[in-house]
């Protein structure tokens, strides 16, 4: 074994030992399982509207296969035609394609942000901004993050670059403002109007301006699937929008719209211009295929007609069959986040009272779970650190528009089941912890 094997080796059995090794999971052991687990949120990768459509506007496209190169080098028409489709779907003045959604935010945040600005972002915010951001010539000092969705976070990280920098408060450097409006791994969703306004605030000059990846809302939320920025009218009021098609469009690849606060029409071409020419993850790589594009137009078609509906209505009924269980089960073994472990209060921000189709289990078992679960023909996945903290350990619930209601009894049954049976088994071994004394399980 070469010293560089043996190195790779190593690693890979260190994250063996510590039981965090990935692996790519095995096709045929998902079949025929109800699934909890993919992205695909509307039920669309197998839809047979979308296959009967797909296939009928591929009879006719005039080119179907690769797309002949970069997308400076060959402009396809479909490429084209589809940006301006849904630059005017999502009310944006231009849009701009990109291969993944992981491309597009690398190349927006690794060429926009200028030298001198700065670049705050939410601490669960993708590994794509992440990329993007070290790629960048913002200084990593001037790179940073706040508490998950807490506004006075976001607030106190400003104030602070404000009180730093007088080129923040003159306008003469700008701040973004990264964030999510439904995040994966726990299913929370942004309080963005009052982060917007936050920006507002502290950057009358117009020199604040809030990036929002809306990857996982695409579909689900705001009208016909526009998503969060949509459903709360802030098209105007934030910089740039991230929808990607791989998640609940079934398809890959990913659009950036660009939006300026004032003047919008006149400076948005402009952004989309200066990534044209300086976004290397756009530049530098073969554009979708035809068959890419033709496919996320079809996707379109469908959401267009209504087709993302019962999705939310799914995720109550699993709320409500879930909640009153989980009071005869201990907290340490089974729990909900606190974001979703009880009603939101009358009076709690709109945001917060949204139905999330990303529900995470909190269990210091995920693994087990998620065994058993397959065993009752149910799909839902462990997510184990590094992905999350350690100690946030879950089993993640992701619903779909066509998982049935006795699906969803089945999931809710076959976790009740294996904790019964875990909790059965602890007492035998005399473990004093798997009591029912968690008084905060019990008010849920
Ligand atoms: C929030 C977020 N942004 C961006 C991406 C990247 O999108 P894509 O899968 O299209 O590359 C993902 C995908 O995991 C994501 O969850």
């Amino acid at each position: 074994m070469s010293v560089l094997d043996a190195k790779l080796a190593t690693a890979l059995h260190s994250r063996e030992q510590r039981l965090i090794r990935r692996r790519l999971p095995d096709p045929a052991a998902d079949e025929g399982l109800a699934d909890f687990s993919s992205n695909d949120y509307l039920s669309l990768a197998s839809s047979p509207d979308l296959r009967a459509r797909f296939l009928r506007k591929l009879s006719t496209a005039p080119a179907v296969l690769g797309s002949g190169g970069s997308r400076l080098l060959v402009n396809g028409s479909a490429h084209a035609a589809l940006e301006a489709r849904l630059a005017q779907f999502f009310d944006a003045p231009a849009a701009l394609l990109f291969n993944s959604g992981f491309d597009a935010n690398v190349g927006l945040f690794s060429s926009v942000p200028q030298p001198g600005d700065a670049l705050v972002f939410d601490e669960h915010i993708h590994a794509s901004v992440h990329d993007g951001m070290r790629g960048s010539r913002v200084a990593p000092a001037l790179q940073r993050p706040f508490a998950h969705n807490s506004v006075e976070a976001l607030r106190d990280v400003l104030l602070q670059l404000l009180q730093e920098n007088p080129g923040f408060r003159t306008g003469k450097s700008s701040v973004f403002l990264a964030v999510e409006t439904l995040y994966s791994m726990d299913g929370t969703i942004v309080p963005l109007t009052e982060m917007v306004e936050t920006m507002e605030e502290l950057f009358p000059r117009g020199n604040g301006y809030v990036i929002v990846d809306e990857a996982h809302a695409t579909g689900v939320y705001g009208p016909e699937g526009r998503g969060l920025v949509a459903l709360l009218g802030l098209e105007r009021r934030v910089f740039a929008r991230l929808h990607t098609f791989g998640k609940a469009l079934a398809g890959t690849g990913g659009i950036v719209h660009t939006n300026k606060r004032e003047a919008v029409l006149l400076v948005t071409p402009l952004v989309r211009d200066y990534l044209l020419n300086y976004a290397r993850s756009l530049i530098y790589t073969t554009s979708l295929s035809y068959a890419n594009i033709i496919s996320a137009d079809c996707s379109f078609d469908l959401l267009e007609d209504g087709t993302a509906t019962q999705l939310l209505d799914l995720s109550t009924y699993f709320l409500s069959l879930l909640r009153p269980q989980l009071r005869t089960i201990p907290l340490s073994l089974l729990a909900l986040p606190p974001h979703l472990a009880s009603q939101p209060l009358p009076g709690a921000p709109p945001h917060s009272a949204l139905p999330t189709p990303i529900i995470p289990i909190l269990t210091p078992y995920p693994r087990p779970l998620s065994t058993h679960l397959r065993a009752r023909g149910v799909n839902a996945r462990p997510i184990t650190w590094p992905t999350v903290p350690k100690g946030r350990e879950r089993v993640r619930v992701c619903l779909h528009a066509g998982n049935a209601r006795e699906e969803v009894e089945m999931l809710v049954s076959g976790m009740v089941e294996w904790a019964r049976a875990w909790m059965r088994k602890s007492i035998e071994a005399g473990d004093a912890k798997t009591e029912v004394d968690d008084a905060v399980q019990a008010k849920l």
